[in-house]
C-alpha cells in the first residue's frame, strides 16, 4: 500500500502526474473521483490552509472529511511500545489507526515536532506509528517535512515559469535556476520540516540551490541535506550553503523564505534566543530582492509581516505566496484521488 510521507518516496514520473493531475483540478475543480469516500484529518497542531485544502478538497470530489484532534476533541493517543499507559494517554496508536481505517479510505496527519529532542523527534514516531497501523493510505499533512507544501511549491513555481503553458514541458522549466532557501528571524524556534522540505524539492527539479542561514548551527538535519545531495547528483543541480546574504541573493530566480530554530539548541531555546535576535537582518526586503534576476519570492504561510518579509516584498507582483497556498487544494486532490484509485 502506497503513503504520501515525503515526496522523496516517490519517483519522478509519479510527482509530475501528481502535478498534472492538479493543474486540471486546477481548471475543473469538481469531480468525482472520493465519491462514496472519506478521509480522517488527524490534527495534533493547529491550521489554517491545510485543514481548510484538505476539507474543501475531499467535499469537491464527491468525498467527506473528518476532522479530528487528539486531547482536544479525540481522545490522547499513545504512540510508544510496550508502555503502562496510566499517564495521560487513553488509547494506543495500534487501535486509533485499525479502527479509522475500518471507517475512512485515507487518513491525514499533522504531528509537529514536540522541541523538546530532536533526536526523539527526527524519528517522526506519530506520523510512522499513523503509517504501521493503518490499512488505509496515510498522508503527511507536515510533521517533519511538508510534502504537499512542496507540490504546491512546485506547481506555482511550474506556473511562474510558464511550465503549465500548453505545449511546454513541465519537468525542463525549473532545472538550472539558481533557488535561495533562507532562513529568517521570528520569535520563537519553528519547525525546520518546510525547509527540510524545500531543500528536497528544488534539489528534485534540479536546481541550483542555496541554503542562506546564519550559521553552520543553522544547517538543516543531515537525513535532508543528504536527500538534497543526492538529488542534485541525480538532477545536475546543485547544493551550496552559504552565509553570506548579499552574494546568495545575487542573481538568484527564487527566494524561498522560512524560519526555523537551530537544532544544536533543541530543548534550550533559552540560549539559542540570544543569537537568533542577532539575526534579524535576514527578513526579505526591498533591498534584497533587488539583488536577484528579477526573482519571485514565495514563503508557506503563515508569516508574519515585517518580521519575516516586508509588506512591500509580500505585495510585490513577484510574491507568489497566495498563488503556492492556492495550490495546496490542487495538490492534494491529486495526492487523494491518486491514493485511493
Ligand atoms: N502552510 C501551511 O501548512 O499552513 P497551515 O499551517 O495554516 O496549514
Amino acid at each position: 500500500m502506497k503513503h504520501f510521507l515525503n515526496t522523496q518516496d516517490w519517483t519522478r514520473p509519479e510527482l509530475d502526474a501528481l502535478l498534472t493531475q492538479a493543474s486540471l483540478f486546477k481548471r475543473n475543480p469538481l469531480g468525482d473521483e472520493l465519491r462514496g469516500k472519506s478521509i480522517a484529518l488527524v490534527f495534533f497542531n493547529p491550521s489554517l490552509r491545510t485543514r481548510t485544502s484538505f476539507e474543501l478538497g475531499a467535499f469537491q470530489l464527491g468525498g467527506h472529511a473528518v476532522v479530528l484532534q487528539p486531547g482536544k476533541d479525540a481522545w490522547p493517543i499513545e504512540f510508544d511500545l510496550g508502555t503502562v499507559m496510566d499517564g495521560d494517554t487513553e488509547e494506543h496508536i495500534a487501535e486509533v489507526a485499525r479502527v479509522l481505517g475500518r471507517y475512512v479510505d485515507l487518513i491525514g496527519v499533522r504531528a509537529f515536532p514536540k522541541f523538546v529532542d530532536w533526536s526523539v523527534d527526527r524519528e517522526d514516531a506519530v506520523l510512522k506509528g499513523f503509517a504501521k497501523y493503518s490499512p488505509v493510505p496515510v498522508i503527511n499533512m507536515e510533521t517533519i517535512t511538508h510534502p504537499c507544501q512542496e507540490l504546491a511549491h512546485a506547481l506555482a513555481l511550474q506556473e511562474h515559469f510558464g511550465a503549465r503553458d500548453p505545449g511546454s514541458a513541465p519537468s525542463e522549466v525549473l532545472r538550472g535556476r539558481k533557488y535561495v532557501l533562507t532562513w529568517t528571524y521570528h520569535p520563537k524556534a519553528l519547525n525546520t520540516a518546510v525547509a527540510n522540505s524545500a531543500l528536497t524539492i528544488a534539489t528534485r527539479l534540479g536546481m541550483d540551490v542555496t541554503l542562506l542561514c546564519p550559521s553552520p548551527d543553522y544547517v538543516l538535519d543531515e537525513r535532508y541535506m543528504g536527500w538534497a545531495k543526492h538529488n542534485a547528483a541525480e538532477t545536475g543541480g546543485s547544493l551550496t550553503v552559504s552565509h553570506d546574504v548579499d552574494s546568495a541573493y545575487d542573481g538568484a530566480d527564487i527566494v524561498y523564505a522560512k524560519s526555523w530554530g537551530a537544532l544544536p539548541y533543541f530543548g534550550h531555546w533559552h540560549d539559542e534566543k540570544p543569537i537568533r535576535d542577532q539575526f534579524k537582518h535576514f527578513i526579505v526586503d526591498e533591498r534584497k530582492m533587488a539583488l536577484t534576476n528579477n526573482g519571485v519570492f514565495s514563503h508557506c504561510l503563515p508569516l508574519r509581516r515585517n518580521v519575516k518579509a516586508t509588506d512591500a516584498v509580500m505585495d510585490s507582483p513577484n510574491c507568489i505566496a497566495i498563488d503556492e497556498a492556492e495550490n495546496r487544494l490542487h495538490v492534494q486532490k491529486a495526492v487523494m484521488a491518486a491514493l485511493v484509485s
